[in-house]
């Protein structure tokens, strides 16, 4: 209780009573103005009780003084005797009560209550917070994730022909120099946008049961290698952890991008732990974190002993491009992937920080229910790329068109090209040999490549299917899953990748 007061025997009276109420109150009394603001800078208060009138200060300014500090806690007017007027005025000034000294029975349901409403305005401001930032998150998401789409499309361009002009030129030629910088800066973008889109949920994720127990161990050398001898790290797994369904690939990912930024927070070392354990989230924390269903969830904790962070920076953290690191340091994608990639996987991630005490991220997923199986994960064998087959290619993109075209061709393939739906039909019709694989664009103008795949099912029946897009429209990925049986590839693509993904289709069951 930060109480202002002029007279300690009041003061002692009223401390008396709220001990009498159960309370333990821990006060300080003030008496003037730049008592009150040192005192309202220097510590966290619960409650204000203060004197109507005082030789060398009033309610009136102590109000405005917590006013302008903006700390939203309640303020009870204590005083021998007030008018009705002035009581009405302190009302409308803000105070929450006015209690007369001689009727001091009164005090303790009123601090009760304004304590009670305090908490709950906390609670429902809290709640508010957090729903503008998701929803922040949710337009910039909108926004990364429609141009990294239209970016997939040019960098499969850019990079494709360099990689043909490379092939066509002798090693030893100038342009081949030149055309490998193209390469190289086209590939460092592919990077790039394949972060944003890990940030807006369209990366294709190949989702499996796992352990995250499994996960950390299994990245137990590497971590210690990335955070280097000045920081130790120490692993509390619990024992019997639920399992979570995600992508592992991705959930490493996370990892490592958090103990970068921990070792980041640590120039002089310190102590990195990562931690495991089942809990369930109930009703209770559900009413007080935006968009948490209560439920079992498996907790992943990755704490740091660094430089932490203030307010201003724990706000824009998951942001792209948000860093603090200097020019050349950071791109201020990592947590923008961490937090896209735990929203896919429908979980949540909260982060604990302040200046100087170092930060820890939670990390919630979703326990998964026992009898789920993982998806058994395929080898991979390599195997001449080449083929001879009959290739449908629907694209509407004449650059992406041009480029699969010329590599199929290059790899042997027998390739019909159309830049739309209808136009694919009439050639599908009129080709008179086999037709092997449809290899089509998702989202084209007049049909879809899922209806077009849909309408040449019935006169070619055997044809396989692969989809090509640069995110994972809805037509055929739900929730970032793709479905049974669905073959896709995810622009931009090289062409190695492009041959190896459609004699994977070509050869599959
Ligand atoms: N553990 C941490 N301790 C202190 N500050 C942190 C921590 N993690 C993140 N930050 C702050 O959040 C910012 C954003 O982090 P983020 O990982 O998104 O980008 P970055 O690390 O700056 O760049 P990038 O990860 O793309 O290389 C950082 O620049 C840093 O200021
Ligand atoms: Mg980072």
């Amino acid at each position: 209780v930060l109480v202002v007061e002029d007279n300690e025997d009041d003061t002692q009276l009223l401390l008396r009573e709220l001990r009498r109420g159960g309370f333990e109150p821990v006060h300080s009394r003030i008496e003037t103005a730049e008592a009150m603001r040192a005192a309202l800078e220097g510590r966290e208060w619960d409650l204000v009780i203060c004197d109507y009138s005082m030789p060398r200060f009033t309610a009136r300014e102590a109000l405005n003084i917590l006013k302008e500090s903006q700390i939203e806690i309640p303020f009870i007017i204590l005083s021998g005797s007030i008018t009705e007027e002035a009581a009405v005025e302190a009302l409308r000034a803000g105070a929450h009560d006015f209690i007369v000294k001689g009727n001091l029975a009164r005090l303790l349901p009123a601090v009760e209550r304004e304590l009670r409403e305090a908490e709950t305005r906390r609670a429902r401001k809290q709640l508010e917070d957090q729903l503008r930032q998701a929803q922040k998150m949710e337009s910039v998401g909108r926004l990364a994730g429609g141009i990294a789409h239209d970016f997939n499309n040019l960098l499969t361009i850019i990079a494709g022909y360099s990689q043909l002009g490379l092939e066509l030129v002798s090693p030893k030629d100038p342009v081949a120099g030149h055309l490998g910088e193209i390469k190289r800066a086209a590939d460092r973008a592919a990077e790039l946008t394949r972060q944003l889109l890990a940030f807006s949920r369209r990366q294709v994720l190949s989702f499996q049961v796992i352990n995250l127990n499994a996960i950390v161990t299994g990245m137990d050398r590497m971590l210690r290698r990335l955070i280097g001898e000045d920081v130790e790290l120490e692993t509390r797994l619990a024992p019997g952890l639920g399992r979570v369904k995600a992508d592992p690939g991705q959930i490493e990912q996370v990892i490592m991008n958090l103990a970068i930024n921990a070792r980041d927070a640590m120039p002089w070392g310190g102590k990195l732990t990562l931690e495991t354990r089942n809990v369930e989230l109930d009703e209770k924390y559900a009413a007080s974190h935006a968009s948490v269903k209560p439920g079992p969830y498996v907790l992943l904790a990755v704490s740091d002993s660094g430089a932490g962070m203030d307010k201003e920076v724990l706000e824009h953290i998951f942001e792209p491009f948000f860093t603090t690191k200097e020019q050349g340091k950071g791109t201020g994608l990592g947590l923008a992937m961490v937090y896209g990639t735990i929203k896919q996987c429908g979980g949540f991630i909260w982060v604990y920080s302040e200046k100087g005490k170092g930060a820890t991220f939670k990390i919630y997923l979703p326990l998964v229910e026992e009898g789920e199986e993982g998806e058994a994960t395929q080898a991979v064998e390599e195997r001449p790329l080449t083929g001879t087959e009959t290739i449908l290619l629907v694209e509407d993109e004449t650059g992406v068109r041009g480029l699969a075209e010329q590599v199929l061709a290059d790899y042997g393939y027998r390739v019909l090209a159309a830049s739309r739906g209808e136009e694919a039909l009439r050639l599908a019709a009129q080709s008179d040999g086999p037709l092997h694989l449809l290899l089509t664009d998702v989202v084209m103008p007049g049909m879809s490549g899922r209806e077009l795949a849909e309408r040449l099912h019935p006169s070619k029946p055997g044809l396989k299917v692969l989809y090509m897009s640069g995110y994972t429209d809805e037509a055929i990925v739900r929730h970032g899953v793709l479905e049974e049986g669905v073959e896709f590839l995810q622009k931009p693509f090289t062409p190695q990748a492009l041959a190896r993904k459609v004699r994977q289709v070509l050869d599959g069951g």
